[in-house]
């Protein structure tokens, strides 16, 4: 067994590689709170471009880019649509509740997505004193929990027109959207184009350490700002990280379509086996049916391979630009190994 496990349990494992430490090591830098750090600068311009978008704001985490866009786009007793199975409502520490003061107002789908429809039916717009009004819906795109499910186009423009028909916005948390690009074969300013603000995670399949954009008009990007401050996320001589993101912008984009193809090549080869998948897999994360999720991956561990036991009964493995072609074999291995039906 290599010393090394071969790490699926997430994206965010990924590291800086030596060209990316370089940049990071050499960045100019300024007090990026009073707006002075220009490298900061050069990347929240270049995502506001990749976007779209007039405006945009680097934050620590997507966890922050998601609180600071319904910060600024809600007030406190407001109710906002998503997806029960979004992220900011089951791994965001309840901040929607506790920190926005908001409502959730979730819809079901397994696939984490919601539809016109699910906005036309859940959005409660009301002079009646009685209800939490809805100001803002959130998809996410693609889906952690729904197994990195994308949106085609006309489907966020469907769900943007239901929001902004009753006077709601719409936020997208892209914390994958180069995935969700990748996939829908779009380039990111079209999905973005219908959402009123759409945030991106430096940190995950673009091999960044840290960082997320939070990119909108120029306003709401302002209230962004003042937010952020407010939760303690103005960060200084930051152009150290955005170093980092503007070269993961600039370099690794294109290997993301590779991480789709070790993720396919990793389902055909554990099908071919007999071995149960939870959800469609488009994207880079799997969902792994399995008796006893928790044994499953201390089996892993034992032959190298580290997965996430999600559930009791789901395993999920997540491809990255951290594992390689050889790993992918290893990883198979070890997957058949653990939970293929024996034969005979
Ligand atoms: C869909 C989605 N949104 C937001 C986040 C939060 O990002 P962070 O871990 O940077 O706070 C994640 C993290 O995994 C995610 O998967």
């Amino acid at each position: 067994m290599d010393a090394e496990p071969i790490d699926l349990r997430s994206d965010t494992v990924t590291r800086p590689c030596p060209a990316m430490r370089r940049v990071m090591a050499d960045a100019e830098v300024g007090d990026d709170v009073l707006g002075e750090d220009p490298t900061v600068n050069r990347l929240q311009a270049r995502a506001a471009e990749l976007l779209g978008k007039e405006a945009a704001l680097l934050l620590p985490t997507g966890t922050m880019a998601n609180l600071c866009a319904f910060l600024a786009q809600t007030r406190p007793g407001d109710s906002i649509i998503l997806s029960a199975e979004a992220h900011p409502f089951h791994y965001e520490s309840g901040n929607i509740a506790m920190v926005a003061g908001l409502l959730p107002r979730t819809v079901a789908d397994p696939f984490g997505k919601i539809s016109a429809e699910q906005v036309a039916a859940a959005a409660v717009r009301t002079d009646d004193a009685h209800h939490a009004n809805s100001t803002l819906a959130a998809i996410e795109n693609t889906t952690n929990r729904g197994g990195g499910a994308y949106y085609q186009h006309h489907e966020i423009e469907g769900v943007a027109r239901e929001c902004h028909d009753r006077g709601m916005r719409l936020h997208c948390d892209g914390a994958r959207l180069f995935n969700a690009a990748e996939a829908s074969n779009m380039e990111p300013c079209f999905l973005a184009r219908p959402c009123d603000t759409v945030c991106f995670c430096l940190s995950k399949g673009l091999g960044a350490p840290a960082g997320s954009l939070l990119a909108g008009d120029g306003e709401t990007i302002r209230r962004a700002h003042r937010f952020r401050k407010m939760l303690g996320g103005g960060m200084r001589q930051a152009g150290v990280i955005a170093a980092a993101g503007l070269y993961a912008l600039e370099n690794n984009i294109p290997d993301i379509a590779e991480d789709h193809r070790r993720a396919r090549e990793f389902r055909r080869a554990l099908e071919a086996e007999g071995v149960r998948f939870a959800l469609p897999s488009p994207t880079n994360i799997l969902y792994i049916g399995t008796a006893d999720a928790a044994a499953a991956t201390r089996a892993l561990r034992e032959r190298g391979v580290l997965a996430g036991a999600v559930s009791p009964g789901r395993i999920r493995a997540v491809f990255h630009r951290d594992i390689d072609d050889a790993m992918l074999g290893r990883a198979v291995d070890a997957f058949k190994a653990t939970l293929a039906p024996r034969q005979g």
